[in-house]
């Protein structure tokens, strides 16, 4: 793929994502001063994520946000396709969503979609993606979420609830809509082809609008949703995007769970993702220290500096510290990447004990049909 070009949909990302071309490719809005200080008025501050543009675009979001400051309650909804284990990647949009909830005081749903992988995935078995999606609900509740205001989703198994407000949403969609935005073909099986009204029935669960923190890969499958909203008398979901968080190997792609060596997963053990990080994580460093000392290294295609902005550095100022040093020569990628695995460490450290424990809390957490 040329340098200058990138694909972007749910089931694949490529290339080096152009971030303001990707807002005018799929007609979302760029997050402004003004959306920014919206939340502050109400949030009291502006989560580091917004700060550094890890969040970087919206649909409606200045509407919801005025609404609110009406009086207009919304609620939240994310999801997560359980293809393997959780990464450190999976977990940006959720630490964010747990944020919102936390400063909006929503309820929120997360949306398992253990059919979706299936019907995705030529080599996984119901029976596996099924065990996936328990596996990241341990994740997801190890985050800390509300249990009295958090139900999570699992299609299969929650599909009484889902499948008429599916059904509503599938009425108003037809193949050549899909076709256009997924592009699906004659080979495609027809699972895929229903999926979308699937993951958008959690948008109509609750009397009231969503908002949605997701992958901007996602954002195809809410265009729709957003279309037909009121054409099934419903209102349309708001979206917040985060960027594509970056694989160990590099930029361009996003960390896929299927890519052992280029993904840190969240049971991985301290050595597990010492080896992980000193073996792949890309540098953006010279090749010697000489170099490296002279010319100094490149933070923004360094893929440890990366992960430290996105998620393990909240800090502004060490934050820079860092960068500064790195860009300088002062500190060498051995030293930067000793201080990633570092935090990566003791963040899993805490959320292993915290996955364990919600091994006992699950069912506190599980939806109920009605
Ligand atoms: N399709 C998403 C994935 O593959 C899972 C998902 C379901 C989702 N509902 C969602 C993601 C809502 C974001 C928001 O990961």
């Amino acid at each position: 793929m040329p340098p200058d070009e990138f694909i972007v949909t749910p089931w694949h990302v490529e290339g080096d994502i152009d971030y303001d071309k990707l807002i005018k490719q799929f007609g979302t809005e760029k997050i402004t001063d003004s959306i920014l200080k919206k939340i502050e008025r109400t949030t009291g501050e502006i989560h580091f994520m917004l700060r550094r543009g890890v969040f970087f675009s919206h649909r409606d979001l200045g509407r919801l946000l005025d609404e609110y400051e009406k009086g207009k309650k919304f609620f939240l909804y994310t999801g997560r396709g359980p293809s393997g284990h959780t990464h450190i990647g999976h977990l940006v949009p959720w630490v964010f969503a747990k944020w919102l909830q936390e400063k909006f005081d929503t309820n929120i749903y997360f949306q398992l979609t253990d059919d979706e992988k299936f019907f995705a995935k030529q080599d996984l078995t119901l029976e596996q993606t099924r065990n996936f999606a328990y596996e990241n609900a341990l994740d997801f509740i190890a985050l800390g979420f509300k249990p009295e205001k958090t139900k999570i989703i699992i299609n299969t198994k929650n599909i009484k609830t889902l499948y008429p407000i599916a059904a509503e949403v599938a009425k108003k969609i037809n193949f050549s809509n899909t076709k256009a935005v997924f592009g699906f073909t004659n080979e495609t099986n027809i699972g895929m082809i229903f999926y979308t009204s699937l993951q958008s029935a959690p948008c109509f669960i609750e009397d009231r609008p969503v908002l949605i923190p997701l992958g901007v890969d996602q954002d195809p499958h809410f265009r729709i949703t957003r279309d037909v909203a009121p054409r099934i008398g419903k209102p349309k979901p708001a979206l917040i995007h985060n960027i594509m968080i970056p694989s160990l190997s590099g930029p361009g792609g996003k960390m896929s769970a299927s890519d052992e060596s280029g993904t840190v997963y969240t049971t991985d053990s301290p050595e597990t993702v010492k080896k992980k990080i000193n073996k792949y994580a890309f540098s953006g460093g010279q090749p010697t220290v000489e170099e490296h000392r002279k010319m100094g290294g490149n933070p923004d295609i360094d893929v440890s500096y990366q992960y430290l902005r996105i998620f393990f550095e909240p800090d502004d100022q060490k934050l820079k510290t860092i960068h500064d040093d790195y860009k300088s020569g002062k500190l060498l990628t051995g030293e930067l990447k000793a201080i990633l695995i570092e935090k990566v460490n003791s963040f899993l450290k805490v959320h292993q004990e915290r996955r364990e424990k919600a091994k006992s809390q699950i069912d506190r957490f599980l939806f109920e049909d009605r």
